[in-house]
């Protein structure tokens, strides 16, 4: 697919489908859009009327046109009120839009928005963003491809001429999620803990990052007894990812990303009984943001230096596996009575995040897919974030809007953490049932000591059953434009 920023408008460009974003209190046709009501013989305004079309957000209709117009189709998305239109809006319109070329097998598409108040070069980004994600379809898995026919193969950005730089860096940031969402849907027996590595190898080789491996036995000697525990009852080994990006001269900041990397949660002895279990090759949705956020921000090149880390495994059962009870020491000496073997993911985080602090970073971010009890809490569309500074977190949520990728500030109740304290060690890994997504980020902040920290716990949107907006059915790739954002400090 090609996109290009055209000083054409409205009936000025021809191809095969005009899609047009119409406000809720602009379908009465005026100036420029009476005009080209006109030329298309009441075309337009027959749509409008026959598909009772509003203009509100996620409304889109097309038709046929007269054979001689310069164009095949034409489509109508909805942007809803003026007064409430963000980036979100024009992703989500510039979505649907494409969606209807694509089902009306348009190759050509011009798209056309009213006037508005923002940056050209953001509006040109979000559309770009909104359309590839949204044409975006898997087919790896499938012997026939099942979108055969023609594809939209080119679109025009109408009355947006040079915009290439923005288009550009869209698809960068576009390349990052696509990734992301490649390695969630892929199944574990695909996506092992070896794959994950040779990814980031990849991701290093390709746009020159600098990448270290770490094998068992180089996190034995770092003593992650808490990683390695989770890891003892897989036939694979666990890899210990750490990607680094530095931008030429003096960075203005140092990051850490640490995501989740669990290639399959079992449970463990805790075995998912209650279902779930077949979903869990998404366990591993924190580590595929922050990879796929290192493919976006290594083309990108910020001023900040960035550490990707991931301590990769799986949660299995065999004659090796973890007992409930057992005690583990993570490598800052602090030991874990592990009651429950299917809160793993924060065993593993507790050794990244003590390597990431190591690194003298000035902030750290996990992404982990850590708790049912966050999806019970804020839904499948939005993630938690856990701070411990005010400031870390107002950088997350403004990164987060500017995405449209929603998340939700929770507390982290220090007397909660009463829940996770053990007779015998210096903690259990499992509180109660109540407040289940605090005290998992309880037990996180035990590893962290002084740096600023944040959690995300994309449990819910790392995955969707339903097409919503430019996310289609299955891995959205949540996490990575946040990640973006913040990075470059663009909120
Ligand atoms: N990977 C799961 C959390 C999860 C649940 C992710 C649903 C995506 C969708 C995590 O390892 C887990 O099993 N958490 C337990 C924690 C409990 C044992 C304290 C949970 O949420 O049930
Ligand atoms: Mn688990
Ligand atoms: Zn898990």
């Amino acid at each position: 697919m090609e996109f290009r920023g055209s000083e054409l408008q409205y009936l000025q460009w021809s191809g095969d489908a005009l899609a047009i974003g119409l406000f809720e209190d602009a379908v009465e046709l005026t100036g420029e859009l009476a005009q080209l009501n006109e030329r298309l013989s009441g075309a337009l305004q027959e749509l409008i009327t026959e598909t009772e079309f509003k203009g509100k957000e996620g409304n889109s209709a097309v038709t046929r046109v007269g054979a001689d117009s310069p164009i095949r189709k034409i489509i109508i998305f909805g942007l809803g009120k003026k007064e409430d239109l963000k980036l979100e809006t024009i992703r989500r319109g510039a979505a649907a839009g494409a969606r209807l070329a694509k089902k009306e097998k348009c190759q050509t598409l011009g798209l056309q928005l009213p006037k508005l108040n923002i940056a050209p070069a953001e509006i040109v980004q979000a559309l770009v963003e909104g359309i590839e994600l949204a044409l975006y379809q898997d087919n790896r898995y499938k012997s026939e491809p099942e979108d055969k026919g023609p594809q939209v193969q080119q679109v025009d950005l109408l009355g947006f001429p040079n915009q290439e730089e923005a288009i550009a860096r869209a698809r960068q940031i576009v390349s990052g999620v696509i990734l992301a969402r490649q390695m969630v849907a892929a199944p574990a027996n695909e996506m092992t803990p070896m794959a994950m590595a040779d990814t980031a190898v990849a991701i290093a080789s390709e746009h020159g990052l600098a990448v270290e491996i770490l094998e068992r036995e180089d996190c034995e000697k770092l003593g992650m007894g808490a990683f390695l525990g989770v890891a003892q009852a897989s036939e694979l080994p666990p890899k210990f990812i750490h990607l680094t990006y530095k931008p030429e001269g003096t960075p203005r900041r140092k990051v850490a990303i640490v995501g989740k990397g669990l290639t399959f949660d079992s449970g463990g002895l805790n075995i998912k009984v209650q279902g779930g279990i077949e979903t869990m090759k998404m366990d591993m949705g924190g580590a595929a943001a922050t990879l796929g956020a290192a493919k976006a921000l290594a083309q990108l090149k910020p001023d900040v230096e960035v550490h990707f880390i991931s301590a990769v495994t799986e949660n299995m059962i065999s004659g090796k596996a973890l007992h409930p009870g057992d005690i583990l020491k993570a490598s800052n000496g602090k030991t874990i009575e592990v009651n429950n073997t299917d809160a793993e993911g924060r065993l593993t985080l507790a050794d990244a995040l003590i390597f990431a602090e190591k690194l003298a970073v000035d902030a750290i971010v996990d992404l982990a897919t850590l708790t049912g009890a966050c999806v019970i809490a804020l839904g499948d569309e939005i993630a938690g974030l856990w701070s411990t500074s005010d400031a870390l977190a107002s950088e997350l949520l403004a990164a987060a809007e500017k995405a449209g990728e929603k998340l939700w500030r929770m507390p982290l109740e220090e007397k909660y953490f009463e829940g996770l304290k053990s007779q015998i060690a210096d903690m259990k890994n499992t509180g109660p049932r109540s407040g289940g997504s605090i005290t998992a980020a309880l037990f996180l902040k035990q590893f962290v000591k002084d740096t600023p920290w944040a959690h995300l716990d994309i449990a819910g949107p790392v995955w969707t059953e339903k097409e919503n907006g430019y996310n289609n059915v299955g891995a959205t790739g949540y996490g990575v434009r946040t990640l973006v954002n913040w990075v470059l400090d663009k909120a």
